[in-house]
């Protein structure tokens, strides 16, 4: 098993997002002692913004692109890169403002390459990353689950359509809330619950 473990929080030792996938990832090695693992943290490797020559090599067919058009591609081909090469996928993802951090989503940008994580046939996009499980460690200050602050969840649903939208359709979200602007029984709750659930999925794996 490959595993390919990503975090994005802007904090360090007091993430509880970096926390929670750090506690994922020891049980799932601790199970599968023989897996190889991969860390990325786009919080301190922050993929570069594509520029319009990263999309204009990105459409070029690759036996016609220019040397400039390969260097300005290559970050993106070697995180691509370690999106194929894994299986199973771990990530620590707070959520800010609604959605996903500025980081991942630069990162998204960069992993969403026609040819090389998805095609376009007749019918439409087809995802290229089949096959691989996806576990999103989702912490918020807020419980958005119910409610009418329900639809301000930008998060999960734009996660859902992009992964989909390469192939990753078997995701798992772990949502961890509320954690804070709460009282501290709230968001100690949240926690244990967060790793009881973490505990049962990898026991059922
Ligand atoms: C820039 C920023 C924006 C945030 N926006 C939201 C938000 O829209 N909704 C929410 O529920 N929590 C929000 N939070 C709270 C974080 O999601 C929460 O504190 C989370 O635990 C942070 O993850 P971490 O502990 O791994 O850093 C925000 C935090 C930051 C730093």
């Amino acid at each position: 098993m490959k595993i390919l473990h990503i975090d994005c929080s802007i904090r360090d030792e007091r993430s509880l997002s970096k926390e929670l996938s750090a506690l994922f990832v020891t049980k799932l090695t601790e199970k599968f002692p023989t897996a190889q693992l991969d860390y990325l943290d786009v919080s301190k490797e922050t993929p570069s913004h594509p520029s319009a020559l990263f999309i204009r090599g990105n459409y070029t067919p690759e036996t016609e692109r220019s040397s400039e058009m390969v260097i300005e591609l290559a970050e993106s081909e070697l995180l691509v890169d370690r999106m194929i090469l894994a299986d199973l996928y771990v990530i620590g993802m707070p959520m800010y403002n609604f959605s996903v951090p500025s980081n991942f989503k630069a990162f998204i940008d960069n992993v969403v390459r026609i040819n090389r994580t998805f095609k376009l046939t007749e019918a439409g996009g087809e995802g290229l990353l089949v096959n691989k499980r996806v576990y999103i460690i989702n912490t918020r200050g807020v419980d958005f689950t119910h409610g009418d602050i329900q639809h301000m969840d930008q998060l999960q649903p734009y996660l859902t359509a992009i992964f989909g939208f390469i192939g990753l359709t078997d995701l798992t979200f772990i949502n961890v809330s509320p954690v804070q602007f709460a009282a501290v029984e709230a968001r100690e709750g949240a926690i244990e619950r967060a790793k009881t659930e973490i505990l049962n999925l990898i026991k059922a794996l």
